[in-house]
């Protein structure tokens, strides 16, 4: 499968981001990051560090540093500054390189040498994505499929209506969803069905390798956001749409309309998802609804991720 990934790591990102890379047979074309957890320049920096910390041959593009029409949000007062959910650990690699060019172009560019081919994988904020449609309105109808960690059919976690990645560039997942591609859009619904907890970090943990032990650590800052809500396990945002992609047989889709909400004074950021019948004819997207056995799927995730930081 060939792939490109659209981040703003993130804990949750970097995990989606070395899930890819562990899958026999996929081949990861490029990462654009984007501002969202926290700005470029952090989100940036953690991407890179990553890159250096796992001696990944990526290429690794700055994307967009600001939402399309809206003063910047970031999801720190929740993460912390760095936007990684650390408890005390830092990635204190030296970064790699950043490639050359915008993330933008460099999408543009990867899609267009390959049409049909590619499986666009947003896991961050749109702005990149519907900067690249709007410059090359061809880029839609070349990918394979556009997949995205995003919305929710339940309420929102930045709002009460509003899931994050959606409520940080309204205007920018609006010209997604407007696009004429179908997009696959697994939301906070479908992600609550795979949670990790302390089994996950302790299984991370034992791969043995100092890059396990650093990667546990911060599983176990990501649990914590959901021990400090009182809660033993946490949903696995962005790695969801990866295994769905490795097990496309284990995830319910329906076909539907989902619109962005832009002017709602408690609402702006909502995905207002029409999942009845009629909405059919003016579909725009598959919305994820249920994983079979979704903990066996975060085991699977997890097994995968240890062998890679094993090695
Ligand atoms: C999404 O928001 C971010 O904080 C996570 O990385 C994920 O992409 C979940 O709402
Ligand atoms: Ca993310």
């Amino acid at each position: 499968m060939d792939l490109w990934l659209d981040t703003d790591p993130g804990f949750d990102d970097w995990m989606a981001w070395l899930l890819m890379e562990s899958v026999p047979g996929w081949r990861l074309h490029g990462v654009s990051v984007v501002a969202g957890n926290a700005p470029l320049e952090t989100t940036l920096g953690n991407a890179l560090r990553i890159k250096s910390l796992h001696g990944l041959a990526t290429p690794v593009y700055a994307g967009c540093d600001r939402p399309l029409a809206q003063p910047q949000v970031t999801a720190q007062d929740v993460l912390g500054i760095d936007g990684m959910a650390s408890t005390g650990r830092r990635l204190d690699v030296p970064p790699a390189a950043v490639s050359a060019g915008h993330g933008v172009t460099a999408l543009i560019d990867a899609v267009r040498a390959n049409p049909g081919r590619i499986t666009l994988l947003a896991v961050g904020p749109l702005t990149n994505v519907a900067t690249a449609f709007l410059l090359a309105p061809d880029l839609p109808g070349l990918l394979k499929s556009l997949v995205i960690m995003g919305g929710s059919t339940v309420g929102g976690n930045a709002t009460a209506a509003a899931e994050f990645n959606i409520h940080a560039d309204p205007e920018a997942a609006a010209q997604v969803f407007g696009s004429g591609t179908t997009v696959r859009m697994f939301g906070l619904n479908i992600c609550k069905q795979l949670r990790v907890g302390d089994a996950h970090v302790q299984r991370l943990r034992a791969a043995g390798s100092d890059e396990a032990g650093v990667m546990g650590d911060y599983l176990d800052g990501y649990v914590d956001i959901g021990r400090r809500q009182g809660r033993t396990a946490q949903s696995l945002y962005d790695p969801t749409p990866v295994i769905y992609l490795a097990h496309p047989g284990r995830f319910e889709l329906r076909m539907g309309r989902v619109d962005i909400e832009l002017s709602g004074r408690h609402t702006r950021g909502m995905t207002v998802c029409d999942l009845r019948g009629p909405a059919l004819a003016r579909a725009n997207a598959m919305v994820a609804m249920e994983a079979t056995r979704g903990p066996e799927l975060v085991d699977w995730a997890m097994e995968r991720l240890a062998a890679r930081l094993a090695r």
